[in-house]
């Protein structure tokens, strides 16, 4: 992408495309499950949908628009703009701890691609078939109990995604998203459908819809926020950088409802598919991580068709994952490219490589570095906490408090094409709402 600096993406339908594809990952299926199962269900889901609308849309827009004033890779862009606004050259520091978040979240991002590979792989093998929630646990106890199959798949999941970033074919991603994730989208609503059928639907839906105030506290409510940005791809300069690739005609606010609606839709989907499954069987929901990858095995294993919907499943998961990946990558990759001699395949290569050796440690934290812990937590859920907690939303916070401080009101407002009242109620969620939720949440967070 570095070497289009200047170029703009060929159509609006490119661009909500290439957004939608960074947007939709593992986040919203793999994490939005585990976190929601993990805190407790529809409070979390809740206090996640409103950070979404009140935080997440204006900070996406915010994103894109600096992106589109700075032209340039994220720390350069925030670097620059802040000196053209005779701002102290520290806001550079946004950029940063943003690549460093890329960085670390690709490292264990790729774990759980390999994860969705090695499952992929399973369904060609038939190893759902017949499978009941014990097989099912074992199944995947077994995997994270073996530190090389883990280190195999994770190893290929990296490998998949820097031949991809140093072949340049992402434009050809784009194009397959196209047909991908509307496919991905249907394959959810069958499981869904499976879960009406054969699952504890109602109870499901109780759990995701119905909130149970009591569960909600500042830890929960920290982590819906997070969830709000990482599945956003918000809080790292990554839709910075997209936005720099943005035509003046664009209309920001259009495009980012629709990514976030897509986005939302295919959550919550995840959601309905899998916790019919988690109660029917009497799974635990809170068991972290591995959700998915042991209630999904469940429902292919005993619906007709299974052993074809579950290979189609995880092979678009492993796409949505690879999609999400790349555009992890390339903040980390640009910012080596234009900082040192190493060039685009040396960078690619050189960053790929420090990120797979976290991500070793990170699927050493499910065997044999078990109890090794930062901070009270293992390795992974230190990386997976201290992004999404810590890093994403500081780095949010950054982005849209620059934006209301910095740029000019009146430009902003017609580039939005807002009149002056919608724009008087836009610069209240910019200047206020967002801003000063993000704070109350953080700091609720850690007391
Ligand atoms: N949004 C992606 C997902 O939901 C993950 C991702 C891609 C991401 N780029 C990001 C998360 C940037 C945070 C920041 O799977």
């Amino acid at each position: 992408m570095a070497k289009l600096a200047h170029a703009q993406w060929s159509s609006k339908m490119g661009f909500v495309l290439a957004a939608a594809g960074s947007a939709v990952g593992l986040g919203n299926i793999w994490r939005f499950s585990y976190l929601t199962g993990e805190s407790g269900g529809a409070a979390f889901v809740l206090v996640y949908l409103a950070c979404v609308a009140l935080v997440g849309l204006p900070i996406l827009v915010a994103e894109w628009m600096i992106g589109r004033r700075g032209q340039k890779n994220p720390i350069n862009t925030m670097a620059d703009l802040a000196k053209r606004h005779g701002r102290s050259r520290g806001w550079a520091m946004v950029g940063v701890s943003g690549v460093l978040a890329s960085f670390l979240i690709l490292s264990f991002y790729s774990v759980i691609g390999g994860w969705s590979l090695n499952y992929t792989v399973g369904a060609v093998i038939g190893s759902f078939s017949g499978q009941d929630a014990a097989a099912s646990e074992a199944a995947f106890g077994a995997l994270l109990g073996n530190p090389g199959s883990l280190l195999i798949w994770h190893t290929l999941f990296m490998v998949l995604v820097v031949g991809i970033v140093a072949r340049g074919v992402t434009k050809g991603l784009e194009a397959a998203a196209r047909i991908l994730m509307p496919a991905l989208v249907v394959l959810l609503l069958v499981l869904v459908g499976y879960g009406a059928t054969s699952g504890a639907f109602g109870q499901a839906f109780a759990f995701m819809f119905t909130p149970d105030w009591s569960a909600l506290d500042g830890g929960v409510m920290l982590a819906a926020m997070g969830q709000a940005f990482f599945t956003l791809s918000l809080g790292m300069g990554i839709m910075m950088a997209y936005g720099s690739y943005l035509g003046e005609d664009v209309n920001l606010l259009g495009t980012a409802r629709t990514v976030i609606i897509l986005d939302t839709a295919i959550a919550l989907l995840a959601g309905l598919a899998i916790f019919p499954i988690v109660f029917a069987t009497n799974l635990d929901a809170s068991s972290g991580p591995g959700l998915i990858f042991v209630t999904l095995p469940i429902a292919f294993g005993n619906m007709v068709g299974g052993t074809l919907l579950g290979l189609g499943f995880f092979l678009l998961l492993t796409f949505a994952a690879l999609t999400s990946a790349i555009s992890l990558l390339e903040p980390v990759v640009e910012t080596l490219e234009e900082r040192t001699a190493l060039g685009r395949l040396g960078a690619t290569v050189v960053s790929a490589l420090a990120v797979w050796l976290v991500g070793v440690a990170a699927l050493l934290s499910f065997n044999v570095w078990a109890d090794v812990l930062l901070f009270g937590l293992n390795i992974f859920d230190f990386l997976d906490t201290f992004t999404g907690k810590i890093l994403l939303p500081l780095t949010g916070l950054g982005a849209i408090v620059f934006y209301s401080l910095c740029l000019n009101k009146e430009e902003s407002r017609r580039e939005l094409g807002m009149d002056v009242y919608d724009y008087s109620l836009w610069n209240l969620l910019t200047k206020y709402v967002a801003p000063i939720g993000v704070v109350v949440v953080f700091v609720a967070g850690f007391i």
